[in-house]
């Protein structure tokens, strides 16, 4: 006589599936939503004419010589999208032990910038500060004699990064090497230098992560890359010294953090955000796009739906805006759904 009681109208006495019934009252209750603008699109870019490289841990994401980096940022401009990020693969003779073409005036990435800009003024653009795409270690900063990655040296190479960023045009230099001091040196030499104006994203707490590989793969770094970055990213295992890294980076002037990697660090979001009130961005890094592609082509998993639900968790969890290489599917997706609005199948996205 279990299912009796159900009929009592004792109990249950709160149905929370009342709400979930219809598609209207879902709509409703809604906490949290997804749309383009919450997205920033992160593009690999390479020397040479009408060429896409593909990545093979990447499908669907190339190296793009500039006519193509620049129809993929009319794209991400047209679909709502309101900022990209530049990442060089450069040539091997181009790297070198000090990265002195981080900071070449003419270089890959200065170049693209001045054509970006001249084309699309109001679509945002972000770039990395770190040395990794121009070292011929594969590391972030400069190297002594034993392989350790001096902090105080690559500061003084960073800021000449970031300051050739800025002369180049950039709307914010986005430093992800993880150095002690960074932000402060590099907002101090802006601000010097007359770039009140070029903001600083910083990757605050910026994980050594095996999530990286098919980046380090889109960049030439992984088959460089001696030893690891333990001695620079932190600790999976820690989120308190996560705090300590976005306070820091606060206080020497940062204007947004970052958490990255994205999924599996959502409770290190969710914290940074309920500690400090400031915009926290996410990354959904290359091996997460990897992870859901594979399972994607093998039809294990349906693409479109694990991508947008992943993308809003990290709304949930926190998140201002998210760097996702599905930024371009993705707003599609989403700019498809918003055009049936009164579409009952479509999952709550
Ligand atoms: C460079 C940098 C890395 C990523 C962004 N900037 C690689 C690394 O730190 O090894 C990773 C992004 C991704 O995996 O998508 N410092």
């Amino acid at each position: 006589m279990v299912a009796s009681t159900a009929f009592t109208g004792q109990f249950p006495q709160t149905r929370l599936r009342r709400l979930r019934k219809h598609a209207f009252s879902r709509k409703l209750i809604q906490e949290h939503t997804l749309s383009p603008s919450d997205l920033i699109y992160p593009l690999f870019i390479q020397a040479g004419d009408s060429q896409q490289t593909s990545i093979p841990a990447m499908p669907g994401i190339f190296r793009h010589t500039l006519d193509f980096a620049l129809k993929e940022a009319e794209k991400a401009y047209a679909l709502g999208i309101p900022a990209i990020m530049l990442f060089p693969a450069i040539l091997p003779d181009q790297k070198s032990c000090l990265a002195e073409e981080a900071y070449a005036k003419n270089g890959l990435v200065p170049t693209f910038v001045r054509a970006l800009k001249k084309k699309l003024p109001n679509l945002g653009l972000i770039v990395d500060v770190a040395l990794d795409p121009y070292t011929t270690h594969g590391h972030d900063g400069i190297v002594d004699q034993t392989g350790y990655v001096l902090n105080d040296e690559t500061n003084l190479i960073l800021i000449k990064q970031a300051l050739t960023l800025a002369k180049a045009g950039v709307d914010m230099v986005s430093p992800s090497d993880m150095m002690d001091g960074r932000i402060g040196v590099i907002r101090k030499a802006l601000d010097e230098q007359g770039f009140i104006h070029t903001g600083i994203l910083a990757y605050s707490a910026k994980y050594a992560s095996a999530y990286y590989g098919p980046f380090r793969q889109a960049v030439h770094s992984q088959s460089l890359l001696i030893g690891d970055k333990k001695t620079y990213q932190m600790d999976p295992a820690n989120i308190e010294e996560a705090l300590r890294e976005v306070a820091l980076d606060i206080q020497e002037g940062a204007d947004m953090v970052m958490v990255k990697p994205g999924l599996p660090y959502l409770d290190v979001l969710a914290k940074v955000k309920s500690t400090f009130a400031v915009p926290v961005l996410a990354y959904q890094v290359s091996g997460e796009y990897a992870m859901i592609k594979a399972a994607a082509e093998r039809q294990w998993l349906d693409e479109r739906l694990v991508v947008l639900e992943s993308l809003l968790a990290f709304k949930r969890a926190g998140a201002s805006a998210i760097i996702s290489y599905y930024a371009l599917e993705a707003a599609k997706w989403m700019n498809a759904s918003s055009l049936t609005p009164h579409d009952a199948g479509t999952p709550a996205i």
